[in-house]
């Protein structure tokens, strides 16, 4: 069983985010088991979650997203994590915990169930779906 699934349930009512998130999801299930290769697959994952972020913040700007700003905070919070987590394995802590695992996997799913719903009106009446 994978580590995250994509459901209906996360959809954000915006196809090309909907997408994004399906693809993120592939990316954290690499992370959770490809351990082989895990340099690999948390670089990919980062510069994916930069990616997305990059794209929803867009959007943001372009539109006047109201919740723009703690919107933004929030990204940057898990950026800085997970980029911690990298460096921390870099300089030789190649042990990832469950617990960042879980870590990785729970705060994104709580993110776009909560965080990201709150945009779809916004970005639907700005003609995005
Ligand atoms: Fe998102
Ligand atoms: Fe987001």
């Amino acid at each position: 069983m994978a580590f995250i699934t994509w459901d209906e349930s996360f959809s954000v009512g915006v196809d090309l985010i909907d997408k994004q998130h399906q693809e993120l999801f592939g990316f954290i299930n690499a992370f959770h088991e490809d351990r082989a290769n895990l340099e690999h697959t948390i670089e990919d994952l980062l510069s994916y979650v930069d990616f997305h972020f990059k794209t929803e913040e867009k959007y943001f700007k372009d539109f006047g997203y109201e919740k723009r700003e703690d919107h933004e905070s929030q990204h940057k919070f898990y950026e800085d994590k997970v980029r911690e987590f990298f460096k921390q394995f870099l300089q030789g802590n190649t042990l990832i915990s469950e617990e960042v695992e879980n870590f990785v996997r729970d705060w994104i799913a709580h993110h776009i169930k909560v965080a990201d719903k709150e945009y779809t009106k916004c970005f639907n009446e700005h003609g995005l779906k």
